[in-house]
């Protein structure tokens, strides 16, 4: 195994300095690195399976939809401008997330090739620059605990 296909590796994978102190978020961002390698692995054979990407797809929309909901809803419990803030980066990400899975369910099939370097590089940025200024304050009482697919049912009810 060479250095080069260490490196691209590790860029799938979470460690610990991205911790943010509670392992309910931490073991979100956690998936997002498995379900984005997953998808790397899928989408990068000559013939992708369309029943193999879709239920990762399934499984990482989960992930953008439930854990950014479990991630507000403990924000609401901070400073208001934090959570606005948060809340934008977030949204951005779900526009330009959803706009790749739209042309890829509209048969823009290569469209997805692009989607798991998106969730790696922006969770890492998004844990670094963003998520990482909560770690000071938010305790892990506030964090809702329940799985991902409840969250996202709580989240059509907002
Ligand atoms: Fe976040």
């Amino acid at each position: 195994m060479g250095s080069m296909e260490d490196t691209e590796e590790s860029a799938y994978k979470w460690t610990p300095d991205l911790s943010v102190g509670i392992d309910a978020l931490d073991d979100d961002h956690k998936g997002f690195f498995e379900m984005a390698d997953q998808l790397r692995d899928a989408v990068g054979r000559p013939e992708p399976d369309p029943m193999t990407v879709e239920s990762i797809l399934l499984v990482l929309d989960e992930y953008v939809t439930g854990h950014f909901w479990r991630e507000e809803n403990a924000l609401k419990k901070g400073p208001h401008l934090e959570y606005v803030a948060h809340k934008r980066e977030h949204d951005k990400f779900k526009t330009r997330y959803n706009s790749i899975t739209t042309l890829y369910y509209d048969g823009r099939r290569e469209a997805i090739r692009e989607l798991p370097e998106l969730v790696c590089s922006w969770i890492v940025e998004h844990i670094r620059r963003t998520d990482r200024r909560y770690a000071a304050w938010l305790k892990a009482t506030d964090v809702d605990r329940r799985p991902l697919a409840l969250l996202v049912s709580a989240q059509d009810m907002d």
